[in-house]
């Protein structure tokens, strides 16, 4: 059996709209968690973006994950040395808990001989995330259509046009996925289901003939950004200051806040727009121009 491994796993953007838990982008920025079997004790080390407010301790989102494979398989190793080196701010709508989760089981089934395919993984990803966009798209790679259906998930996952790159807004300030789905209703009018229907299956079907010109009317959602807006000073500003200087589209990255502008030219232009726009309304930000990552999470077995 193997001592270590290392797992590098990409952030991801959801919903992309109006595909609410059901689509998912991976992007190129990249977490890395490395798990080692030691003779005795439990280490768990942080370093990175946000590094200050992930848990060195045993309730480590990655720890609890690697532990999910340990148990499942009865495996128990001697003790446990844990390093994350993290790339994604946090709880800021990159799917940063995603990839720690990932991180943790794709680590520890390589240190048991591989006993649980990609597909269990996810299946078991998905149970310890609660929904499936971003733990699909970190582990696949490109744009993942998800469905989850009596505790199962099922996937399919679409390369993207090659010039399609995402410029996000990250705001100062972070957003639990808990507090955006609390101002969620519990239901909504038929007409907007119907429009959430319609836009998001427009889109995956543009993604999949590259037909990127209808981003701009399939990217529209009714289902969760007009009560999530609320909680993100300048949203509406920030989306179309990104739609007039030329993005194809806009969406809140997951649950925000950060807000993800679609674009094939004037990236960098779009950028600074939203940032500015945030600035206007007293968010400071960081922006950051992601190409599509179309490989997923990789592991890798250590010396
Ligand atoms: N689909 C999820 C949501 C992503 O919008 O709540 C957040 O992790």
């Amino acid at each position: 059996m193997p001592r270590k491994s290392i797992a590098r796993i990409p952030a991801s953007t959801t919903n992309l709209g109006p595909g609410f838990d059901v689509l998912g982008l991976a992007l190129r920025l990249y977490s890395t968690v490395e798990l080692e079997e030691i003779n005795s004790g439990i280490e768990i080390l942080v370093s990175g973006i946000d590094s200050q407010i992930i848990s060195k301790d045993v309730d480590n989102v990655a720890y609890r994950a690697a532990n999910v494979v340990f148990e499942k398989t009865c495996y128990q190793p001697r003790g446990l040395r844990l390093r994350i080196e993290n790339g994604i701010p946090a709880i800021r709508g990159l799917g940063g808990s995603g990839t720690a989760i990932l991180g943790g089981l794709l680590t520890a089934n390589a240190l048991c001989g591989d006993p649980f395919s990609r597909d269990q993984l996810l299946n078991f990803a998905t149970a310890l995330e609660g929904h499936p966009d971003n733990v699909a798209a970190s582990l696949l790679g490109g744009l993942v259509v998800s469905l989850t259906l009596d505790g199962r998930v099922h996937t399919v996952k679409l390369d993207c046009h090659p010039n399609l790159s995402v410029a996000i807004a990250i705001p100062d300030f972070q957003m639990p996925t808990e507090r955006a789905r609390g101002v969620l209703p519990d239901t909504v009018k038929f007409c907007d289901a119907v429009h959430n229907v319609s836009s998001s299956s427009l889109l995956v079907a543009a993604f999949a003939t590259g037909n990127l010109e209808l981003l701009p009317f399939a990217m529209r959602d009714r289902l969760h950004q007009p009560y999530r807006k609320s909680l993100i000073p300048g949203f509406d500003d920030v989306a179309e200051a990104a739609m007039r200087a030329g993005a194809l589209g806009i969406a809140l990255s997951g649950a925000g806040p950060s807000v993800a502008a679609y674009c094939i030219k004037e990236e960098q232009n779009i950028a600074n727009q939203m940032n500015q726009a945030f600035a206007m309304h007293g968010v400071s930000c960081n922006v950051k121009i992601l190409s599509i990552d179309s490989t997923g999470a990789t592991v890798d077995i250590g010396e």
